[in-house]
């Protein structure tokens, strides 16, 4: 039987990330002895260029039917002036309501040879191994009421943010099991100073923690923990929090790391389909002259073969394959510290470099 894997390059780099991605996958596939069919269709800009609309009805039913969803990144300077509602955004956060991907699983980690490219010193990054766990489908992104309006002549707007129990403890638990399989601690992030949103989260968490006594649990102010994210990073392991604040502090956990171009995700949820894609953007700047960092796509892929297929050990073949290669030196331009003097490889050719230590492994 084949395995449907549904490919949404999207816009700027999206679809060079992504192509380097699809030849590792296909690779790894045939090491696991897994058959693939790829499809590819339009999200984002480009959807909205072809079809009018940032994600066609007929690409939801289509990843409905997958097994897996690899994304590469939405967005651009070409639909900067459309309003939020039909944007190439829309598109993403449509797909992950549509699938129900409440969870989306963000690792942050130092590949040792790159704990010099990050703008700490070495000693804070070095060993950094951490996850967030952001909800996905709901809080402030997805409330309702929200729209912009009218009032006594002057401009308002409006965005809403709610969560009920059920949401937030099934994200929750989704981070307890992931701590379970990590170093057993969980930090829950949260404003609950200001807002009655996060004072459920705190009941909701001390609740499901009871079901997970062998996985310390701390709780912690967003501002705070963005404050020791750069102060401190080690104390990390496992930290989770709603869509808001979880978009916010997964960049910041990235740039630890050295490179937003590092950095692989997970969206899981309930209907068995998972999105995977890189946590950076679309990198307008440098789209299609072959300069983008193809690896957060490539550790996507890992992502998938440990999450959708459950062969953690092909996930690691690729893992140790990006690893590799970096221990070789090579370097796309992101990776590359100011001032530094060093060749770098472009987006083929890193791609090119992970298939040949993926062969040599074999
Ligand atoms: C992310 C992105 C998206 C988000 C944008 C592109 C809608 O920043 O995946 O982190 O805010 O979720
Ligand atoms: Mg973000």
């Amino acid at each position: 039987m084949s395995e449907k894997i549904l490919v949404l390059p999207g816009d700027g780099i999206g679809p060079e990330v992504t192509r380097e991605a699809c030849r590792v996958l296909e690779i790894a596939a045939q090491r696991a002895g897994l058959k693939l069919e790829m499809e590819e269709a339009l999200i984002g800009g480009a959807s909205i260029d072809a079809d009018g609309t940032p994600l066609a009805d007929a690409v939801v039913a289509q990843a409905r039917a997958s097994r897996a969803v690899l994304l590469g990144a939405v967005g651009g300077p070409k639909w900067d002036a459309l309003s939020v509602d039909t944007r190439p955004e829309k598109g993403l956060l449509r797909i992950r309501k549509e699938l129900g991907l409440f969870a989306n699983l963000r690792p942050a980690t130092v590949f040792p040879a790159l704990a010099g490219a990050s703008t700490l010193r070495p000693e804070v990054v070095d060993g950094i191994d951490l996850l967030v766990v952001r909800e996905l489908t709901g809080g402030i992104y997805f409330g309702e009421p929200r729209g912009r309006a009218l009032v006594e002549g002057r401009r308002e707007a409006r965005n809403t943010m709610v969560y009920d129990e059920v949401e937030i403890d099934r994200i929750t638990r989704v981070a307890f099991d992931s701590a379970r399989r990590r170093r057993h601690h969980l930090t829950h992030v949260h404003k609950a100073n200001v807002l009655e949103v996060s004072q459920l989260w705190m009941e909701v968490v001390d609740e499901v923690a009871k079901d997970y006594d062998d996985v310390e649990l701390a709780h912690q102010l967003v501002d705070s923990c963005a404050m020791l994210l750069v102060r401190d990073p080690g104390r990390f392991d496992v930290i989770v929090t709603g869509n808001l604040f979880g978009d916010i502090l997964s960049d910041e956990a990235a740039m630890i790391t050295g490179s937003l171009g590092m950095l692989p995700s997970a969206s899981l949820g309930e209907g068995g389909v998972g999105l995977y894609e890189p946590v950076h953007g679309s990198a307008p700047d440098i789209a299609g002259q072959d300069a983008a960092n193809p690896l957060a796509a490539i550790l996507s892929v890992a992502m998938m073969l440990e999450h959708t297929f459950e062969r953690e050990d092909v996930a690691a073949q690729v893992r140790g394959a990006v690893t590799a290669v970096l221990a070789e030196g090579h370097r796309t331009g992101d990776l590359v510290l100011d001032g530094e003097e060093r060749p770098t490889l472009g987006c083929v050719a890193m791609g090119d470099a992970v298939l040949r230590q993926l062969e040599k492994g074999a």
